[in-house]
């Protein structure tokens, strides 16, 4: 029998509770949109993916930007049947999985459990996800027999008050042989109280049919949970981090303070780090052993080298850190900067596209940009590369074991060659000479003869 998994993402609703002009689904959790994460889970199960798109919704496709999807379009929203009625064409055989837009959070175990329900030879031509709720409010309930097999699921709005008191409820998400969909979604009807094709109705169909139904229960509400308001995301976010910080920790590293952390890419972590309150980690990001990130850091496509301290409030994002350096606090290392080992940048410096050598030193107050900075330098504090024009940037040289005296300004191009002194307070516009000390500076004079004025 064809096993092949399709994927059907349902994501045409308006999302209107979000009282936002972009599409529900795109709105980020975790830094990239509600419908991603249902996506990306989906890739894992190594399927072929169908997303169902509203009318208008045309933003979503282009945003999402995936040649691999197949994109349907749902001009009415007649209900979830009449969503899933149309991938159908695009579906010969297999098994169909329908999972929501806006419900980001569902684990991959809980999927494959559901799909392998399905593919199992014995198994039932459907499977739903279900949850037990304190409070069922809103959500169709799964009526079952004395014998607990699943007859049919009611609409909260179609429910009768025995139907209301029942406490497991519909999650949506769902596993399907093909060819049982397709025959079945082609007999359901909208006579109901919302007027819909409700998906939901296939449950009493195959039940008529003498056809398998079984559902297996969802370990947390989270995974069924959806988003129809910045409430529900905000609240979907925590318990997405929290998932994350749960993640860290078993797998060894220290946080301060789980509830405050916010991880919005891929963290890869050695042995032996520690992660300070309020650090904000986006894209990739690696941390090497004995790593130490400070509160409030920000971190964005980094590799930190091992034994690398990061003090507090420092920014870092598109660049390589080696090991034993010391960054900050308020440093901000700017994107293409490449930093050896052993390097000390501190406070209120700004690193962009430069390369310093091991053992280099930019301590107070600096602005380094477009530079190569050799090994053993040291840059004393409030030092500026010029390195704008105004119509060009150009490129700063300091060679290995140059002092630049504190206040310096460096006009590029120019080159400080390898051993060089800069006087303090020096601008520097020619290249300066190795193992000399240059400096740029007016004479000291005093004035003998004058006075400080009195008031009159
Ligand atoms: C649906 C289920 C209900 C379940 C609940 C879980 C049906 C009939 N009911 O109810 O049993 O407890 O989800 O949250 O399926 N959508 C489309 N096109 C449509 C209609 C809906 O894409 O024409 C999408 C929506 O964007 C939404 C999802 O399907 O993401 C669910 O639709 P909605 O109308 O909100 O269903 P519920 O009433 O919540
Ligand atoms: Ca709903």
């Amino acid at each position: 029998m064809d096993q092949s998994l399709h994927v059907v993402i349902l994501a045409a609703g308006k999302g209107t509770r979000m009282r936002s002009a972009l599409p529900k689904v795109l709105h980020p959790l975790a830094g990239k949109p509600l419908l991603s994460h249902v996506i990306d889970t989906s890739r894992q199960l190594e399927a072929s993916v169908h997303v169902v798109f509203g009318h208008g919704g045309e933003l979503v496709p282009a945003t999402i930007n995936d040649e691999s999807i197949n994109w349907v379009i749902q001009k009415d929203q007649l209900g979830t049947g009449h969503a899933v009625e149309q991938a159908l064409p695009d579906i010969s055989n297999g098994l169909v999985l329908v999972l929501y837009g806006d419900v980001p959070l569902t684990r991959l175990e809980t999927l494959k459990t559901l799909v392998s329900r399905v593919s199992s030879a014995q198994g039932p031509d459907l499977c739903l996800l279900t949850a037990q709720l304190d409070d069922p409010t809103g959500y169709g309930r799964i009526v079952r027999s004395s014998n607990g097999q699943v007859l049919a699921i009611v609409e909260q709005k179609d429910a009768d008050d025995e139907i209301l008191s029942i406490t497991e409820i519909n999650s949506g998400i769902l596993c399907v042989r093909a060819d049982k969909l397709k025959a079945w979604i082609s007999q359901i009807e909208s006579n109901n109280a919302q007027g819909e094709f409700y998906l939901t109705d296939i449950v009493a169909l195959a039940v008529n049919d003498h056809c398998a139904v079984d559902a297996i229960l969802a370990d947390n509400i989270w995974e069924i949970s959806g988003v129809n308001n910045k409430v529900q995301l905000a609240e979907l976010e925590r318990q997405h981090q929290s998932n994350i910080a749960f993640k860290l920790m078993t797998d060894g590293v220290t946080l301060a303070d789980p509830s405050r952390i916010d991880v919005r890419g891929n963290l890869s972590i050695a042995k032996d780090i520690f992660i300070d309150v309020n650090c904000v980690f986006s894209g990739d990001i690696h941390l090497g052993n004995n790593v130490s990130v400070g509160p409030g850091v920000v971190l964005e496509n980094c590799i930190i080298g091992d034994n690398t301290r990061i003090f507090a409030n420092s920014v870092l994002s598109d660049c390589k850190i080696g090991s034993n350096c010391n960054i900050g606090p308020f440093a901000r290392v700017r994107p293409d900067s490449v930093l050896a080992n052993n390097v000390n940048i501190g406070n209120f410096v700004e690193i962009k596209k430069t390369s310093v050598d091991s053992g280099s030193k930019i301590n107070h107050l600096s602005y380094v940009g477009d530079a190569v900075v050799g090994s053993g330098v040291n840059i004393g504090a409030g030092t500026i590369t010029c390195n704008y024009d105004g119509a060009n940037k150009h490129t700063t040289v300091i060679e290995d074991d140059v002092f630049v005296g504190s206040d310096t300004q460096l006009v590029a191009p120019v080159c400080i060659q390898k051993g060089s002194t800069i006087g303090a307070g020096s601008t520097i516009t020619k290249d300066t000479p190795a193992e000399k000390l240059t400096l740029s500076r007016s004479r000291q004079t005093t004035i003998q003869s004058w006075t400080r004025p009195t008031k009159s």
